[in-house]
């Protein structure tokens, strides 16, 4: 179905035609006057030059077409040429019900449906999740469902860092601790037994005890990154500690990201990247693109257009290793061969933007992808403090992801005990649904790309702009539609009609944008506009629910007329949070 700014579009465009005047001029936005209008057309200001006419003329003959158009209730022409339209209250409830008729409330398919692939997560493995893991997994999570429900074909790939350096110290660290272990044998030839080594307890200890320790001596760097190369060509003791390494940190993260309503279609990582590598580098060497410099392989990927300098993708180390370029070059061979996308978005830290520019030139210009492949960044900003710096724990450390959520969780229950609406138990439930329900949207209201301040106090606010007052708006509604069924009432079937008050009519304008505002949140990628538009309904719905008797009026018309449209208030409110991935409770 049409959205409502395509509707009157077209209407505007008729009437110009019909005035003679150019038809690409009727162009129609929400009003920036809401006081005076609820959409506007400029067109006749743009077409003055054109027409060597004074812009109100070009308004005053245009407008007089409009005037019989049903979905109008009044056309002003406002100096100096503005035309300034407000829509009559039953097209309204119309185009209301026809949304309602929608499973997807009036968003239409994609026309040609593309496969997209998104890179998000990028979790390392056998380090724990901390806060900077968290902005991918929310973003990412919800441009994906974005991009589905607009019926397109999306792929979520989690994109392990499970290749590099990490696993060489752990490997080191257990041989000093464990040298018992079969894998240590040169000659272990064995199948991977049953039951790792280690516990995910303990390899979260190992880890950063290797890390500190290496930087302290140099011969047990020496020997981890000896570790990590025979690790990456097939020694296949230390194949086998990876394999305990991966099945022990996977199952963990698995449990970490179900806990953030986040899920991946695909769990591959670095690794599975690295038996592309060898042809490709042979290719890159082969039709010319590759050259040596000082011993290192590199594909030069600079371009004339450049005010800055790009240096050079780096493809091998001087002693044959490979890089971050190379894996994620190789990656691409590997999406292209398995799915073929027609768009690969990452959604990674923006500081990483340029190692992006440069694998993404690379593998445009040596065909690595073909030309019509569309890779994206989609870098975000950090996550910071309320003194501004990177988010800290209270003794200044790293913030482990999941005391970063317990810490929400324990403030949303106590705020949930205070109000007293539910029981202890069920109030623990709740706290973590709404405490999700904070973080997430306290990072997507804001723009991705934009550095923010986590704030808990203001998160978990059942006030202001925050994901706890979304909810608290939702559970309203429900709890009124509730009390509507209990006293016999049937949600099914009702109709919606002409708003009987400005509350009301209010609350249907910013209902009926849905499908406008998601088009232009598809468009951009910009989950953060959805926020603003949820906001905003919510806003109106509660102003119409302090100005108006809902369940007490006595004029059962009216009544059924209110609760159609919450019924469709709810549901477009529904379908918002789940795009940005959260849910609602039924009380709180
Ligand atoms: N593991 C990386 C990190 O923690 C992020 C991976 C991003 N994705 C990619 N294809 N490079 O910084």
């Amino acid at each position: 179905m049409k959205t409502l700014l395509e509707l009157i579009t077209i209407e505007m465009e008729e009437a110009f035609e019909k005035a003679g005047y150019d038809k690409a001029l009727a162009k129609v936005t929400l009003s920036n006057r809401p006081d005076l209008c609820e959409y506007q057309c400029n067109g006749a200001m743009a077409g003055a030059k054109k027409y060597k006419k004074a812009p109100f003329m070009i308004a005053e003959d245009v407008a007089p077409y409009l005037k019989d158009s049903s979905y109008f209730e009044t056309v002003d022409v406002v100096k100096p040429g503005f035309i300034n339209l407000k829509l009559s209250k039953e097209s309204v409830a119309s185009y209301l019900n026809d949304m309602a008729a929608e499973e997807k409330l009036g968003v239409e398919d994609e026309k040609a449906p593309k496969t997209i692939m998104i890179d998000y997560g990028g979790p390392n493995v056998a380090k724990p999740l901390h806060v900077g893991h968290l902005r991918s997994a929310i973003i990412g999570e919800s441009v994906k469902r974005i991009l589905r429900y607009k019926g397109n074909n999306v792929i979520g790939d989690i994109h392990l860092g499970d290749w590099g350096y990490q696993m060489g110290l752990i490997i080191t660290e257990l041989k000093k601790r464990q040298p018992e272990l079969p894998y240590f044998d040169e000659s272990f030839e064995g199948e991977y037994p049953e039951g790792a080594p280690f516990t995910i307890g303990e390899l979260e200890e190992i880890y950063p005890t290797a890390s500190a320790y290496a930087k302290e001596h140099e011969d047990y760097r020496e020997e981890a990154l000896h570790a990590t190369y025979l690790l990456q060509n097939g020694y296949r003791g230390y194949r086998a500690i990876w394999n305990h390494i991966m099945n022990v940190s996977v199952a963990d993260l698995k449990k970490n990201y179900e806990k953030l309503n986040v899920e991946f279609d695909l769990w591959k990582g670095e690794a599975d990247a690295q038996k592309y590598i060898p042809d490709m580098v042979q290719m890159l060497k082969d039709e010319g693109y590759a050259r040596y410099d000082e011993g290192a392989l590199v594909v030069d990927v600079q371009e004339e257009t450049d005010k800055k300098e790009v240096p050079p993708c780096m493809i091998l180390k001087s002693d044959g290793a490979a890089l971050y370029d190379t894996t994620d070059l190789a990656t691409l061979v590997e999406r292209e061969e398995d799915y073929k996308p027609d768009e690969v978005i990452y959604v990674v830290d923006k500081r990483q933007e340029l190692h992006f520019t440069q694998v993404f030139r690379c593998a445009k210009k040596t065909g690595i992808v073909r030309p019509e492949t569309e890779l994206k960044f989609l870098g975000f900003g950090t996550m910071n403090g309320k003194d501004g710096k990177p988010f800290k724990t209270r003794e200044g450390g790293v913030m482990r992801l999941e005391n970063l959520i317990r810490e929400i969780d324990e403030e949303m229950y106590r705020k949930i005990m205070d109000n007293r609406t539910v029981e202890e138990g069920e109030a623990e439930r709740t706290s973590q649904i709404v405490g999700l329900a904070a973080i997430k949207y306290g990072d997507l209201s804001n723009q991705a790309s934009k550095d923010y301040v986590f704030d808990v106090d203001r998160f978990t606010s059942f006030e202001g702009n925050t994901g706890p007052y979304i909810l608290y708006t939702i559970v309203r509604i429900k709890s009124i539609l509730n009390k509507y069924q209990e006293s016999g009432g049937n949600l099914e079937g009702l109709k919606i009609l002409p708003a009987v008050n400005e509350y009301e009519k209010a609350l249907m304008l910013q209902v009926l944008k849905f499908n406008d505002v998601f088009e232009a949140v598809y468009d951009e990628t910009a989950p953060h506009k959805l926020c603003a538009y949820i906001y905003e309904l919510a806003n109106e719905f509660n102003k119409f629910y302090h100005e108006t008797k809902i369940l007490s009026e006595e004029d059962e018309e009216k009544k059924s007329g209110y609760i159609a449209l919450l019924v469709l208030a709810r549901r477009v409110l529904e379908a918002c949070i789940d795009l940005l991935g959260f849910e609602a409770p039924e009380r709180m």
